[in-house]
């Protein structure tokens, strides 16, 4: 575990004049509340400025601007966690988020911003907000870098002007089962994604796009959707804002990367520790066919969700068509246990990081 030293880059600062209250760590939400400061950096006339940490406060933007019209957006999302034993304050896997930023700018015609500022930057914040991380157990400082693009003109092209920023929201359950299982439901009349979308992107256009859905299944009791491949309606993807994994026979499946789903890094943690506890993970596609009559046979015993917002979610019921299958009597199930023990063990600091996850900004 390495402290990272925050200082490497410059940045300007104006620190706010008002500071307000926080809210209890047993009331947090999820993305309700927002921290004191912001990082905000602009792209102009060819090239980024260096970029102000600030009072988080409203932008000023033309109507025109490009993002409200033709969606070039794309956004982050990670956590920094207050570690139980010692109060430290660290972030988890953020290269990973850089890189996955960057691959997300390159398919929205985006300037990119590079590893080092993306990490730097994030470090300095959340050194300065370190009051904010909450400390139960299960609660996080959600962090949400963003891009848009800010041209104050319609026409359809990539924007010549944007804005690079970040927000921090101290955090609770993302659902509101918190980690008791949750429910979701089979949407096979809209996709998400097709091959050659921007699926594998993490822009808002996407989320946009899954609304419809989304709002069918929360009208029906459902909290999320389990979307199929755009071709055929058969193959698992993903869920609205999760990953998913199955398992079968004692075996943990999840789909493959195909470029329509997102490139979760907690899916590409879960396939390492699960390895690391011996588990064996295999990265398959699997019909939603397959997944009815093994629920319905009994063969497949467990159903998660894997997301840095919900961490390890469980699945207890799904909804296919007019058939419900209740999962594990609707309880967590073993595997799906294990795997949040050792996922949150690491990231709160009570089982050692072996991989070099954890980026340590605060030390107690
Ligand atoms: C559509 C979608 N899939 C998967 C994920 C999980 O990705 P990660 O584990 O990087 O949070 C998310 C959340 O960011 C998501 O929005």
């Amino acid at each position: 575990m390495a402290t990272q030293t925050a200082f490497d880059i410059d940045l300007d600062i104006i620190e706010p004049k008002t500071f307000k209250e926080k809210p209890k760590d047993e009331e947090l939400k999820f993305g309700q509340v927002f921290t004191d400061r912001m990082l905000l950096r602009k792209y102009e006339n060819g090239a980024w400025d260096k970029g102000t940490i600030k009072p988080f406060e409203n932008f000023s933007l033309s109507p025109a601007t490009a993002v409200f019209h033709y969606g070039q957006e794309i956004f982050e999302g990670l956590k920094a966690f207050r570690q139980t034993k010692t109060g430290n304050v660290v972030i988890f896997r953020p290269d990973e988020n850089a890189k996955r930023l960057q691959a997300s700018a390159r398919r929205m015609v985006i300037p990119e911003i590079t590893e080092e500022y993306f990490l730097q930057s994030l470090y300095r914040l959340i050194g300065m907000e370190q009051d904010w991380v909450p400390r139960k157990r299960g609660t996080a400082l959600y962090i949400r870098p963003t891009m848009i693009a800010t041209e104050p003109a319609l026409g359809v092209h990539p924007s010549s002007d944007y804005y690079y920023y970040v927000i921090l929201a101290p955090s609770g359950p993302y659902f509101k089962e918190g980690f008791s299982p949750t429910k979701i439901m089979v949407e096979d009349t809209y996709t998400r994604a097709a091959h050659g979308g921007t699926g594998g992107a993490k822009a808002g256009g996407n989320y946009g796009g899954s609304m419809l859905a989304g709002k069918k299944a929360i009208d029906q009791g459902y909290s999320q959707v389990l979307w199929l491949d755009s071709k055929e309606r058969k193959y698992i993807e993903e869920v609205g804002a999760m990953n998913i994994a199955f398992v079968l026979d004692d075996v943990i499946y999840t789909p493959p990367l195909t470029g329509t789903i997102l490139p979760g890094i907690t899916r590409k943690s879960v396939i390492q520790l699960s390895a690391d506890l011996g588990m064996t993970l295999k990265e398959e596609k699997l019909s939603i066919e397959t997944v009815a009559e093994s629920l319905k046979s009994g063969n497949m015993t467990e159903m998660f969700g894997i997301g840095t917002a919900a961490s390890i979610a469980p699945v207890g019921e799904l909804k296919y068509k007019d058939e419900i299958f209740i999962i594990n009597n609707g309880e967590i199930g073993p595997t799906t246990q294990k795997l949040y023990n050792q996922l949150t063990g690491i990231q709160y600091g009570e089982i050692e990081d072996v991989h070099g996850w954890i980026h340590t900004v605060v030390e107690k």
